[in-house]
C-alpha cells in the first residue's frame, strides 16, 4: 500500500497554503501565496481584503501542491482544513474549499487547530531528520502575528493533549512587531526588517522598564491569570514616545514615502534611510521583546518541569530569539527545537501533519462543522 498522503489547506490569516504530508513526517510538497502585498498599504492584515485574496488563489494554490507532489486528487487519503483560531471569513474559504473537496472525492476531512499546527511543523521536520524521541511534557511558545501562548503538552493515546499555561494579554509579540515596524515607517511585515536591523543598533541604548513589558491585570479573574502572561502593547506605546520625545517624526514620514516608492524594498534599501537613533532604538526593542519571551519561557519551564522546548510560529524565525533561545535552554539542560523559517510562518505543510494522528484515530470532522474564530487548543 502507499505511504498515507493528506492534503492540508490554511486560510486562517493573510497566507493562502496547501501542501501535500505523507504519514506526518515527509514533505512533498508545501505552495505557499502570501498576500503581503496586498496589505502592505495599510501596515496590518486587513479582513475583507484576506477573504477575497484566498478566494482568488486557494484553487491555483491547491492544484499546484498536487502537481508538486506528483499526485492525483484520488491518491490522497484524507484532507486536513484549519478550523481556528483565526479571521473567521478567511478560515471559511478553506473550510468550503476542503469541504466540498471532501464530498467530491469522497475522502475523509479532518480538522485542525491552527496552534496544534505550528506545533506540528517542528514535529513534521525533526521526524523528517530521523529524530522520532520527545520527551514529555513538552512546553511550546507559539509566538506569531495573531498568538503569544505557551502550552505544557502531554502524550494523550495517538495524539498529544495541551494546558494553556500563558498567554499575551493584549497584543501578539508579532503583531508587536508589525506596529513598531509601522510607526517607525519600515513597513510590513515588522519582524524581519527589524530582525535585520537589529544587528547594526546597540541594543542597550534605550531602557525599556519591566512597566513597559509586564502584563497589568486589565480585569482578567484571577483563575484565569498565570505567572506566564506576555504583554506587549506597554512596550509599543513606550516607542511611539520615544519617536515624539526624540523628535524622529519627520525622519519617520520620510524613510515611509521612501519605501512606499519601492515595490519590494529589502533590507539594503532601508538600512541607509535609518539613522543610528532609530537603529538603536530597534535593537533596544528587539531586546526587550526576546528577554522577556524567553525569560517566562524558561521559568515556566523550570516551575513545571518540562523535558523539551519547542518555539515555533511567525515570531520563532526571529535570529536573536532562536540564539539566546538557544543558549537559555542549554544552561538550564533542556533541547529546544524550532521549525525551519519556511515552516515557522504560517503554511499548510504543519496542518497536513497534524492531521496524521487524528487521521490514524479515524477523528473526523462532522460535515456541520465551521469556522471558530477563537477555537482553543485543549
Ligand atoms: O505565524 P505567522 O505567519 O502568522 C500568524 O499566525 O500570525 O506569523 C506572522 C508574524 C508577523 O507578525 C511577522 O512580523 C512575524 O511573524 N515575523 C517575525 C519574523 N518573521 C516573521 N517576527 C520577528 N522576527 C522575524 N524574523
Ligand atoms: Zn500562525
Amino acid at each position: 500500500m502507499a505511504e498515507t498522503c493528506i492534503l492540508g489547506i490554511e486560510t486562517s490569516c493573510d497566507e493562502t497554503a496547501a501542501a501535500v504530508v505523507s504519514r506526518g513526517e515527509r514533505l512533498l510538497s508545501n505552495v505557499v501565496s502570501s498576500q503581503i502585498a496586498t496589505h502592505q498599504p495599510y501596515g496590518g492584515v486587513v479582513p475583507e481584503l484576506a477573504s477575497r485574496e484566498h478566494l482568488r488563489a486557494i484553487v491555483p494554490v491547491v492544484r499546484q501542491s498536487l502537481e508538486q507532489a506528483g499526485r492525483t486528487y484520488e491518491t490522497l487519503d484524507a484532507i486536513a482544513v484549519t478550523q481556528g483560531p483565526g479571521l473567521a471569513g478567511a478560515l471559511l474559504v478553506g473550510i468550503s474549499y476542503a469541504k466540498a473537496l471532501a464530498f467530491a472525492l469522497e475522502k475523509p476531512l479532518i480538522t485542525v487547530n491552527h496552534l496544534e499546527g505550528h506545533i506540528h511543523a517542528v514535529l513534521l521536520e525533526e521526524r523528517q531528520k530521523g529524530n522520532f524521541q520527545v520527551e514529555f511534557p513538552v512546553l511550546a511558545l507559539v509566538v506569531s502575528g495573531g498568538h503569544t501562548h505557551l502550552f505544557l503538552a502531554e502524550e494523550h493515546g495517538r495524539g498529544w493533549k495541551y494546558q494553556n499555561i500563558g498567554r499575551t494579554r493584549d497584543d501578539a509579540a508579532g503583531e508587536a512587531y508589525d506596529k513598531v515596524a509601522k510607526l517607525l515607517g519600515l513597513g510590513y511585515p515588522g519582524g524581519p526588517v527589524i530582525d535585520a536591523l537589529s544587528t547594526h543598533g546597540n541594543p542597550r541604548a534605550v531602557r525599556f522598564g519591566p512597566a513597559q513589558i509586564k502584563h497589568r491585570n486589565r480585569g482578567t479573574p484571577e483563575d484565569q491569570q498565570t505567572p506566564y502572561d506576555f504583554s506587549f502593547s506597554g512596550i509599543k506605546t513606550a516607542v511611539l514616545r520615544y519617536v515624539e520625545i526624540e523628535g524622529m517624526r519627520e525622519a519617520v514620514d520620510a524613510r515611509q514615502r521612501a519605501l512606499t516608492a519601492l515595490k519590494k524594498p529589502k533590507t539594503e534599501h532601508v538600512l541607509p534611510l535609518c539613522d543610528k537613533k532609530t537603529l538603536d532604538l530597534v535593537a533596544s526593542f528587539q531586546r526587550s521583546v526576546v528577554e522577556d519571551l524567553t525569560g517566562k519561557t524558561l521559568q515556566a519551564a523550570v516551575e513545571r518541569g518540562a523535558r523539551t522546548l519547542f518555539v515555533t510560529g511567525g515570531v520563532a524565525a526571529n535570529s536573536e530569539l532562536r540564539t539566546t533561545f538557544e543558549r537559555e535552554a542549554a544552561l538550564n539542560g533542556l533541547p529546544v527545537f524550532f521549525p525551519s523559517r519556511k515552516l515557522s510562518t504560517d503554511n499548510a505543510a504543519m496542518i497536513a501533519a497534524a492531521a496524521y494522528p487524528k487521521f490514524m484515530a479515524g477523528d473526523f470532522a462532522s460535515p456541520e462543522f465551521s469556522a471558530e474564530a477563537a477555537l482553543p487548543l485543549r
